[in-house]
């Protein structure tokens, strides 16, 4: 048994997310998450809303309201989707509680403190007409390092280098498209220099460790080549107050020492919440505990890079030397995991211009499930990849439909009609033994491939079994087995496929949890195959609301210790099953053309 940290990348609540968001960091780290439970491993699955930053400031201007008001509406209806998909989060909370703010600021402090954090004056960008600070994001230009036009004041998105609005060639503001005027401001950097060795023998470990993604290694490793210290502050007035610089309200921490310290500040917060306010040091003390970090591309540099060069900091292991605080030495990533972009009909999301899917539309329309197959059968795993309509009417209606459900519909039928309950077998023949053998076999290739961030390869493996579940139907032809001599053979029949069903539905809940529990209760079960995640709504442990208030917040947990193992498990002859139900929606072909016009900013 191992301890293994998921650590999913924290959406940002300046709008509800699209479905390219969780094929990105959602559905992998679900049922990476899922798998590991069921082999007996003690996760902790913790994520959250990332609430402060330009991002949202952005989007509260655009609607008139404030950065919180925003942030609140945001996180419930980001809580709402996510919990709809299934994903199983032990907590799913956010960066705007005490918790955070208070974990934050003792990080900072402690890397401050260790001698990693240096003061240096650079040029921060006003707006010449209206004499008001502009957000680097909003400052747009030609990156200097790609060229690519666009190229935001923060990032460029083309190369994933970070940068510093000044870098950028031509700068404008993207509200009026003048050209910003820059002004002398001191920020705190983060002393990467300090910390290259210890970040280079790190990432040199990960590498011989052979399991990252090769393309994630070398991107990481190319950006130690030219290294410097990275501005860990901003000229912004929302986010965490800097500490020391308390008197000055318009400065506040970047989202690189916020969010990504949401990891360790939300373990902190679930054990705080268990009772036991201590049990978060078992995933990060331990150097024996495992840690995966998920996201997309976008993010691969902060995780591989920033991230462990504050934690590296924070331990005091880059050559200025130091202690580590109160949070002890902590662990590095053992892994991040970084999926590519979905488009949608070959063209980039874009909310803006109507080129995007909530994932709550898709989700009020289809079952969590058809989305969970699609990004799990063919997500962007490795590459980018497309979303269509007709492909995802395809794979459910030919794969999911009549395939996997068609096999668990005519098993379940076929037994409610011939007996009514799950037959005892009576002779296994050869045809028998080898599918309930190629099935058993497959707990170990799919559990493989799983492990080893190859989720793709593995569903397919899943459902190559189900194929060979379907031919055996074929082969074997239980519905013609008629004749009161064949009733024998027809129980060996039905209590094979009954036994496959059941371990093929093991197999495929990490990905399809809702169904799973439906499988399982078609087949006589109680439908407690695949624990599911649920909202509670909690009062901050450490702040109250402006006027005094509790300030009270959703957050989506689970009760994750009554996991099925990744194993067979034999079913109990004599149970009940009662004529089903289909456990897939066919999908109609109009679909195809109603959706397209739905989202006609497409065609
Ligand atoms: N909200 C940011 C983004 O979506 C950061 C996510 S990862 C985190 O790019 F670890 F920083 F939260
Ligand atoms: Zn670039």
């Amino acid at each position: 048994m191992s301890r293994i940290l998921s650590a999913v990348a924290w959406p940002y609540a300046n709008g509800p997310r699209h479905i390219g968001h969780v094929a990105g960091f959602g559905v992998p780290s679900d049922v990476f998450s899922r798998y590991m439970r069921m082999r007996g491993h003690d996760v902790l699955m913790v994520s959250g809303t990332d609430e402060h930053g330009t991002p949202i400031l952005v989007a509260a201007d655009a609607q008139k309201t404030t950065p919180r008001e925003l942030a609140d509406k945001n996180n419930r209806l980001i809580v709402e989707d996510l919990v709809a998909l299934g994903l199983s989060y032990d907590l799913f909370t956010r960066t705007t509680t005490g918790n955070h703010y208070n974990v934050v600021r003792a990080m900072f402090e402690v890397v401050r403190d260790n001698g990693y954090m240096l003061v240096q004056t650079t040029h921060g960008a006003i707006s010449p007409s209206t004499g008001r600070t502009l957000p680097d994001r909003y400052i747009e230009g030609t990156c200097p390092l790609c060229g690519a036009e666009g190229a935001r004041g923060d990032q460029c998105d083309t190369c994933g280098n970070q940068l510093d609005p000044t870098d950028l060639i031509n700068p404008v503001s993207k509200i009026n498209g003048e050209t910003p005027k820059f002004v002398e401001t001191d920020h705190y950097f983060l002393d990467l220099p300090a910390l290259a060795d210890a970040l280079s023998k790190w990432l040199d470990e990960r590498a011989e460790s052979g399991t990252w993604r090769p393309n994630v290694i070398k991107f990481s490793q190319n950006f130690l080549e030219d290294i410097r210290p990275r501005a860990m502050t901003r000229d912004i007035d929302w986010g965490i107050p800097v500490p020391g610089w308390e008197d000055q309200p318009t400065k506040r921490l970047y989202v690189w020492f916020d969010a990504v310290v949401g990891y360790l500040s939300a373990s902190i917060e679930w054990a705080r919440r268990t009772g036991d306010p201590e049990a978060w040091r078992k995933w990060w003390n331990d150097p024996e505990a495992l840690s995966y970090y998920f996201m997309g591309k976008d993010n691969i540099v902060f995780h591989s890079q920033i991230w462990p060069a504050e934690l590296l900091g924070y331990n005091g292991a880059g050559s200025e030397g130091g202690e580590p605080g109160d949070f002890g030495t902590l662990n590095l990533p053992t892994e991040v995991v970084s999926s590519e972009f979905l488009t949608m009909e070959g063209k980039k999301f874009a909310s803006s211009r109507g080129i995007v899917i909530y994932v709550r539309d898709m989700l009020e329309r289809y079952q969590p499930d058809a989305l969970r197959y699609f990004i799990s059968a063919a997500g962007p795993e490795n590459s980018d990849a497309d979303f269509t309509w007709a492909e995802f009417v395809r794979r459910t209606n030919s794969e999911l439909v009549a395939g996997w459900g068609n096999l668990v519909n005519r098993t379940a039928s076929m037994i409610a009609k011939r007996f009514g309950e799950i037959p005892a077998p009576t002779e296994l023949e050869d045809i028998d033994r080898a599918l309930l053998d190629a099935i058993e076999r497959g707990f170990d290739e799919v559990g493989d491939l799983i492990r080893s961030h190859h989720q793709k390869a593995a569903i397919s493996a899943v459902m190559r079994l189900v194929g060979e579940a379907n031919k055996y139907v074929a082969d074997t032809t239980p519905f013609k087995l008629k004749a009161e001599d064949e009733i024998p053979r027809l129980r060996t029949v039905l209590w094979t496929l009954a036994q496959a069903v059941n371990d093929l539905n093991h197999m495929i809940s990490p990905f399809l949890p809702h169904s799973a529990n439906a499988v399982d209760r078609v087949m006589g079960g109680s439908g407690q195959v695949a624990p599911m995640p649920h909202i509670e709504e909690v009062v901050d442990l450490d702040v109250k609301a402006e006027d005094g208030s509790d300030r009270t917040y959703p957050i989506i947990t689970g009760d994750y210790s009554k996991f099925p193992s990744w194993e067979r498990h034999e079913i109990a002859v004599g149970t009940p099953v009662a004529k089903p139900k289909p456990v897939f929606v066919k999908l109609d072909e109009s679909i195809i053309d109603e959706e397209l016009e739905r989202y006609s900013g497409l065609v």
